[in-house]
């Protein structure tokens, strides 16, 4: 029987006798304050059927006089028989227990009511199996390559919403406690918590528990031999974020999770600062804030977009927050922060803040408060901060001049895509962008213009074409050649400027950049001497199959088959999206469904909408992935990123080409 059904049928059996289920609300009642938790977990990954089991002793005091206990738990087997609840005074005992399935929760009802004031313990002993489901207490395992030995482990993922999967807890945010955790394990395994080890015994080791960070093995530095710059700056982010949420998280805590946003965005930002106080050559922090921003303005401003705090109240709808939307917007909004008050007042804010609410918790409004103090400001913060964090979107501000007067009037509106840039833009697009000398700016222009290209037919598409070759050239022969790529050693900084150039140009056909990259790939196949550096490896591949055709895709297809490095072979998926040939993955459908994990479907899709040049293109390759089920969810993401599907982009096509054609 598996865990779950034996839980209903403890609730079947005894929810018979007991009273009509009175409380539905989604937050725990906060009459018990739960002051101290002795968790003993023993865990036997040796056996067969791994498993756990523990007993957790909770100190509560009740701030109100109740007489329920109400607590989560999920997916465990509690045993009824051995809990107890007492005072230093007497025993009290209970009459009947009820499950709320929706909201986890685990509710006692007492025989004796508890009183205000007073302290209780409570103690309930557990079981579950581990399985890996990636939340919870759960297992895993990893193959040590030079020996092939397997070695199994088993490994928390609390946050969340399911520290309650792996023992009865109040599992909500505000409510912080301190933990004695005794680890108990065969002696072959070794158990680690975030404390320093307090003491060992030969049988059950003990550990005190607060900041152990876990990392999937790929993360770490030495193991990323081979891996894109980006993959690599993006590992290195993970890492910094994760140390950030010591302080912003752990240390300070949000009352609930509508501020998620309050321990994500800081996170992000402060391990952008981090990363550049760290390697300031390298210019991670910078380059990720310009991806934010690049991405935010386009996500922003379309008028479904939520507002980063909002109201989340089942297990679902918290795990729903975690959107990159939040992170990204979340650090976006800490940085403007930053901006506005001034790196002294900022720096002098935040500690202040973090001191004030140290091992406590907070709403927003907190770091607004403890930012206006620092820095002295004439106006309410939290009234200009609210507006960012409460509800989407963002403002568009028009300046009107009076010439008569003289005078100016700043008009503040919320933009929206379709309707602020449809009519004039695409045109206060092909005119500027031709002067920049920055990565940002190109690479939302081309993006934007991308998008419109790939709405156009025929005629219209052809002079598209033309018109990208005109506006990419200057830029193109600004830098060094493709196949000199390795020799001309680019700075790391300048990496993703010279992706986007030559994937660009490549892509609408700009002088030789398709014969460099045939040059480059050439040699790479060839054996040469001359490498092909893996962040340029795409491109060529790209070329390679966009101009062949199943000859191509099956060479790079038997490449990616044949190859068990994982970094390579997400470079060799994101490169079939390349191909223009949509009928072969209709022929190798089912292979390419067996063979291809998630994250390598993922940019083999998203790699297919971002290349997508006509309306043509769009049709035939709904019809030749129609019968392919398991591409269409994420197929549909991908579109939805390469923005071919935006309805304000089909609306404004026909100004678009108009405008085109006046510049050809
Ligand atoms: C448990 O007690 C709290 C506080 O008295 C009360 O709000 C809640 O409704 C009770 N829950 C149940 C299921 O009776
Ligand atoms: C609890 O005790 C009852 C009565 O002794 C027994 O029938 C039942 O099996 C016990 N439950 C568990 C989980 O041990
Ligand atoms: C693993 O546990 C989760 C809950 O933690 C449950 O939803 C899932 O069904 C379990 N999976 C297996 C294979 O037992
Ligand atoms: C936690 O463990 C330490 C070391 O064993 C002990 O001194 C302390 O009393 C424990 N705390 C509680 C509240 O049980
Ligand atoms: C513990 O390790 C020893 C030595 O590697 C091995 O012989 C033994 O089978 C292991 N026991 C378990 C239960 O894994
Ligand atoms: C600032 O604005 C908020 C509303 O956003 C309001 O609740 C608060 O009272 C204002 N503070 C002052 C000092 O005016
Ligand atoms: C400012 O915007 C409001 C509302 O959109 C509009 O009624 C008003 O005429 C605008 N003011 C000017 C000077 O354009
Ligand atoms: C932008 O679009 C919105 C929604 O249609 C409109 O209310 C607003 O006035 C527009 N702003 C400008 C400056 O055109
Ligand atoms: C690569 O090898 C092919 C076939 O062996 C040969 O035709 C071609 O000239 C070589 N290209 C280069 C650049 O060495
Ligand atoms: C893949 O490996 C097989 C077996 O080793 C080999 O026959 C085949 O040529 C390889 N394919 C490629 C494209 O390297
Ligand atoms: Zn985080």
């Amino acid at each position: 029987m598996s865990q779950l059904n034996e839980l209903c049928w403890i609730f079947l059996l005894l929810m018979i006798p007991s009273t009509p289920a009175m409380y539905d609300h989604y937050r725990l009642p906060t009459a018990l304050e739960p002051l101290h938790y002795n968790l003993r977990i023993l865990t036997h990954l040796e056996s067969t059927d791994q498993w756990f089991e523990g007993s957790v002793n909770i100190d509560l005091l009740a701030r109100e006089s109740t007489k329920n206990i109400t607590l989560h738990a999920a997916y465990l087997k509690i045993d009824e028989n051995r809990t107890t609840v007492r005072s230093d005074k007497d025993n009290n005992c209970f009459t009947d227990i009820e499950v709320n399935e929706v909201y986890n929760f685990y509710i006692l009802h007492l025989c004796q009511e508890l009183e205000k004031g007073q302290l209780y313990q409570l103690e309930l002993h557990f079981s579950a199996k581990l399985n890996d489901s990636l939340s919870g207490y759960y297992k895993s395992s990893y193959t040590d390559e030079s020996r092939k030995e397997v070695h199994r482990l088993a490994i928390t993922q609390f946050s969340p919403t399911f520290a309650r999967q792996a023992f009865p807890c109040f599992d909500e945010p505000s409510f912080k406690s301190t933990f004695n955790v005794t680890l108990g394990h065969h002696k072959n395994y070794t158990g680690l918590t975030g404390m320093p080890v307090l003491g060992c015994e030969e049988q059950f080791s003990a550990m005190e528990n607060w900041g152990l960070v876990v990392f999937n093995e790929e993360r770490l530095p030495e193991n990323q031999g081979v891996d894109l710059q980006q993959q690599k700056d993006k590992y290195a982010e993970t890492v910094a974020h994760e140390y950030a949420h010591q302080w912003f998280g752990n240390l300070v805590t949000m009352k609930w999770w509508n501020d998620l946003w309050l321990k994500e965005g800081t996170s992000t930002y402060f391990a952008y600062l981090a990363l550049d106080i760290l390697q300031p050559d390298l210019t991670r922090g910078e380059r990720f804030i310009a991806k934010d921003l690049g991405t935010f303005f386009g996500k922003d401003s379309s008028d479904t977009v939520p507002a980063i705090s909002k109201d989340v109240k089942d297990p679902s709808q918290i795990l729903g927050q975690f959107t990159e939307y939040v992170y990204e917007k979340g650090a976006l909004t800490v940085r403007m922060l930053h901006k506005l008050i001034g790196k002294e007042s900022f720096f002098r804010g935040i500690r202040s803040f973090l001191s004030k609410y140290s091992l406590g918790n907070v709403a927003q409004g907190d770091l607004w408060d403890s930012l206006e103090e620092a820095a002295h400001l004439d106006f309410n913060l939290s009234r200009a901060m609210d507006s960012w964090t409460l509800q989407g979107g963002y403002p568009l501000v028009t300046l009107i001049r009076d010439y008569k007067t003289g005078g100016l009037t700043l008009n503040q509106t919320r933009f929206y895509q379709g309707q602020n840039i449809s009519k004039n833009s695409p045109c206060c697009l092909l005119e500027c962008l031709k002067k920049e000398e920055d990565l940002l700016p190109w690479q939302r222009g081309v993006g934007i213009l991308n998008g419109l290209g790939a709405l156009l037919h025929g005629q219209e598409a052809k002079e598209f074409k033309i018109y990208m070759k005109r506006l990419l050239l200057p830029l193109y022969n600004s830098f060094p050649k493709l196949a000199g790529i390795a020799l001309s050693k680019p700075a790391l900084k300048d990496i993703p400027f010279l992706q986007f150039v030559y994937s660009q140009s490549c892509r609408h056909h700009v002088d030789d950049c398709i014969n460099q990259a045939k040059l480059l790939n050439t040699f790479h196949r060839n054996g040469s001497q001359v490498e092909l550096p893996i962040d340029f490896q795409k491109i060529a591949y790209c070329s390679f199959l966009e101009e062949g055709g199943e000859k191509e895709f099956l060479t790079i297809f038997g490449l990616f088959q044949n190859s068990t490095n994982a970094a390579q072979r997400r470079i060799w998926a994101s490169a079939l999206g390349c191909t223009r040939d949509f009928k072969l993955f209709e022929h190798h459908a089912k292979t390419l469904g067996e063979i291809f994990k998630k994250k390598e479907l993922t940019g083999l899709l998203v790699s297919l909408a971002e290349n997508l040049q006509s309306r043509e293109e769009l049709e035939q390759l709904s019809v030749h992935l129609k019968d392919l089920k398991e591409y269409e969810e994420p197929l549909r993401k991908a579109l939805d990123l390469g923005q071919i599907n935006q309805k304000w982009l089909k609306d404004c096509s026909s100004d678009f080409s108009e405008a085109l054609r006046k510049r050809i």
